[in-house]
């Protein structure tokens, strides 16, 4: 029986002995300190299931990947399957599937970072280190992963390192950033905190425990804020659109439906047309409707 079985089947395993391996296959002390933080993470959503990305974050924080002992862990605190569990495991890149380098290394290959040199510092990385796209070097220091847009194209080509950014970077300063990396020296990115942290650091703090460091250095530099400067010295200012207006559209849009957080809205009102389940339920009613006339 796997692991992941054995935690589905007996979520609740009392009478073991001692220092016995839980049937998740974290020992006692692990599995009562990881139910602590499961149980503060899970207090914070109205459903337990809620809670799942976060709880993958944090097995991520103790395994450094989704593993199978951590699917059962979740499954059981959050009272869902593990085929559940792995469902949303296996959607979502950040979720690693098999154990993760100490860093993860991602080379922005999207268009406007691969046009700027993205792609050749991907060849040069990929060659320097001898590995590919979610692959992990042999001393478990470096995973290395092409990865979509950063929302850092003004800083383009970007490299991240464990979710920091190192900006306008070159072939040669990216090998300079890995080889300090793999060699365990202290290493600062370019903007934001003063170094960074480990993977297994990192992913404690997607669950949600922060480590301190959000404010630590610059967020958004200068070709960042730049337009937003221009505009200031320049006194350009955005199109009015008043309370008067935005009242008549949203109106309009919603034909009267209550608005998101508003009492009965889609969160908690009982169903009442189609539209409410799916809108093919709507469409199925609407060509129906129409047979019916015809
Ligand atoms: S295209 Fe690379 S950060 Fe946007």
């Amino acid at each position: 029986m796997s692991v992941e079985h054995a935690g589905a089947a007996a979520p609740h395993d009392h009478g073991r002995a001692p220092g016995a391996r839980h049937a998740t296959g974290y020992d006692d002390a692990t599995r009562a300190r990881l139910t602590a933080d499961a149980q503060e993470i899970v207090a914070r959503y109205p459903q337990a299931r809620s809670a799942l990305l976060p709880m993958l974050h944090l097995v991520q924080s103790e395994d450094g990947y989704v593993s199978p002992r951590g699917i059962a862990f979740c499954a059981s605190v959050l009272g869902i399957s593990t085929a559940e569990v792995s469902a949303v495991a296996t959607f979502y890149t950040q979720y690693k599937r098999h154990p993760n380098g100490t860093y993860t290394v991602g080379v922005c290959t999207n268009t406007l970072c691969a046009v700027m040199g993205g792609d050749a510092i991907w060849e040069e990385l990929s060659e320097h280190l001898g590995i590919g796209h979610d692959e992990t070097t042999p001393d478990g220091a470096i995973t290395l992963e092409r990865v979509e847009c950063n929302a850092a194209c003004d800083y383009a080509p970007v490299v991240m390192v464990n979710w920091e950014f190192f900006d306008n970077q070159t072939p040669a300063s990216a090998v300079d950033v890995v080889d300090r990396l793999a060699a365990g020296e202290a290493v600062a990115p370019t903007r934001g905190a003063s170094s960074v942290c480990t993977f297994k650091e990192m992913s404690r703090v997607l669950a949600g425990f922060p480590d301190g460091r959000a404010d630590e250095g610059v967020g958004a530099g200068e070709p960042t804020v730049r337009g937003t400067r221009l505009a200031r010295e320049r006194g350009w200012t955005a199109p009015s659109y008043d309370a008067a207006e935005r009242a008549a559209a949203t109106a309009t849009a919603t034909h009267g439906v209550p608005a998101a957080g508003e009492e009965q809205s889609s969160a908690d009102r009982p169903v009442t047309a189609p539209a409410d389940v799916s809108p093919a339920g709507e469409q199925r009613k609407q060509k129906s409707d129409d047979a019916k006339e015809s």
